[in-house]
């Protein structure tokens, strides 16, 4: 079975490459050409953990990069649709990708004779499959869906810096549309590429929920251990990690995603949570605890600021080093990064700025290019600094020993994750531990 991707960023190439390391003919198309040359000679655009092995193996197997996608139209039974739908001002998303895409692939379905499974992964609002998207493709194919080809909401849960994995063994595959035999298979497709995996078939607004369920369910997590973080920060000697481990041992809670730090970023929980947000807003449903999640994750932020501002009194001038710009460890990824904004901050307030990140550095001169310095090692990112910050959680921070601490100009270490001996000889303002004065 031919299957076609079209939008190759993180959720895209994953699957094209898992899929085609795995043997099924797959062909992508992404509208980026620059993107499209790379990738067909074997470079991945971003940073993701064994993406590069298993998309030269997929290449090298037959996964082809198209020009157009009226190949994909003609030929494929599948057609995954995994384009972005970024954030706009308001919160809400934005659909022009997702809808140009359908509007083509309406205009091809009008002369194929292929039946295909149009399979929508991007995340979009409840409700957009049924009253945007299939509109347009009626319109524009001038056929009957559910009979000459279908369209299945089919959410995707896979994390950045784990994409291999995840797509390899996601915890559930959700399917939303009709149950006709088009559903049947596509589940049968995922039976097969997934054996044992739970398939939750359901309508699509409800699949189209789901996805928002998820993340917004993530990050009340992270706000909630995080305000708790706060609090403990603020009863000299409490530790969240403690009092974190502890909840976590009850099934009922779950250890996971109980890691208070700076606040969720990256491109999908900050989103995620507006775009539910301005929906319910608009539905006329007061979204009460999600309007708290967001106060609660910007307030994180602030508390790192008012943490550096107590361990070094003036920022002014200031030397200071943050390690870590990538917004988790194990990506090069800075959309919606708390570092950079933590540096946005910093900045303004006068202080010299030396960053480090093993990955993201490059990114990042595309943001402040010469107005902060950049350092290849932990070691030297610390040399006469009057303050280090650690924002990402990258393993090789929890390394830090005397000797990096023996060539600041001050000793002093403000950790958002905690991740130091804190009997080190330093000055140490960890987030979530209650100073003991
Ligand atoms: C998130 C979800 O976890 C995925 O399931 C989902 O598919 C994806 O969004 C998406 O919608 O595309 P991702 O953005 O890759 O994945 O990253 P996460 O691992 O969720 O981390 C998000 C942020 O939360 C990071 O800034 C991280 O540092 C922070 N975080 C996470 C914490 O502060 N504490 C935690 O305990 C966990």
């Amino acid at each position: 079975m031919r299957i076609g991707v079209i939008g190759l960023g993180f959720v895209g190439l994953s699957l094209a490459s898992v899929l085609g390391a795995k043997n099924y003919r797959v062909m992508g198309f992404d509208s980026d050409r620059t993107k499209s040359f790379e990738i067909k000679n074997g470079n991945p655009p971003f940073y993701e953990p064994k993406l590069e092995d298993t998309m030269r193996l997929a290449l090298k197997k037959g996964f082809t990069i198209e020009d157009n996608i009226s190949l994909i139209v003609d030929n494929c039974k599948l057609i995954f649709i995994t384009v972005g739908t970024p954030q706009r001002k308001d919160g809400s998303i934005d659909l022009s990708m997702v809808k140009s895409v359908i509007e083509q692939i309406g205009k091809l379905l009008k002369s194929t004779k292929n039946k295909p499974i149009i399979v929508i992964k991007s995340t979009v609002v409840p409700g957009t499959t049924i009253n945007t998207l299939l509109p347009i493709l009626n319109k524009k194919s001038s056929k009957k869906i559910g009979k000459d080809f279908d369209v299945i909401t089919n959410p995707e849960f896979l994390r950045e810096s784990m994409a291999i994995n995840d797509t390899i063994s996601p915890h559930a595959i959700v399917l939303g549309g009709t149950k006709n035999r088009f559903m049947k298979s596509l589940e049968r497709f995922y039976q097969k590429l997934h054996k044992g995996i739970p398939i939750i078939i359901t309508n699509s607004q409800t699949a189209e929920l789901i996805k928002y369920t998820n993340n917004s369910f993530l990050a009340t997590k992270i706000s909630f251990i995080n305000q708790i973080s706060n609090i403990c920060q603020s009863i000299p000697g409490a530790n969240v990690e403690d009092v974190a481990r502890t909840i976590g041992l009850d099934p009922r809670i779950g250890s996971l995603f109980l890691n208070a730090g700076p606040g969720y970023g990256g491109s999908c929980l900050p989103k995620d949570v507006k775009a539910i947000i301005n929906f319910s807003n608009k539905i006329g449903v007061n979204p009460v605890l999600l309007d708290a999640v967001e106060a609660v994750n910007d307030y994180q932020l602030e508390n790192l600021v008012l943490t550096i501002k107590k361990a070094l009194g003036k920022i002014r001038g200031k030397k200071i080093t943050v390690l870590g710009l990538a917004f988790k460890a194990d990506t090069d990824d800075i959309r919606d990064s708390v570092s950079i904004k933590l540096i946005r901050l910093l900045l303004k307030s006068g202080a010299k700025i030396t960053a480090h990140d093993p990955k993201a550095i490059d990114n990042t001169k595309r943001v402040f290019g010469d107005k902060i310095s950049y350092s290849d090692s932990t070691y030297s990112a610390l040399e006469g600094s009057e303050c280090g910050i650690i924002v990402t959680p990258w393993k090789e921070y929890s390394k830090l020993n005397e000797k990096h601490l023996k060539i600041m100009k001050k000793r002093i270490i403000v950790d958002s994750r905690r991740m130091l001996n804190p009997n080190l000889n330093m000055r140490y303002y960890p987030i979530g531990i209650g100073k003991i004065r």
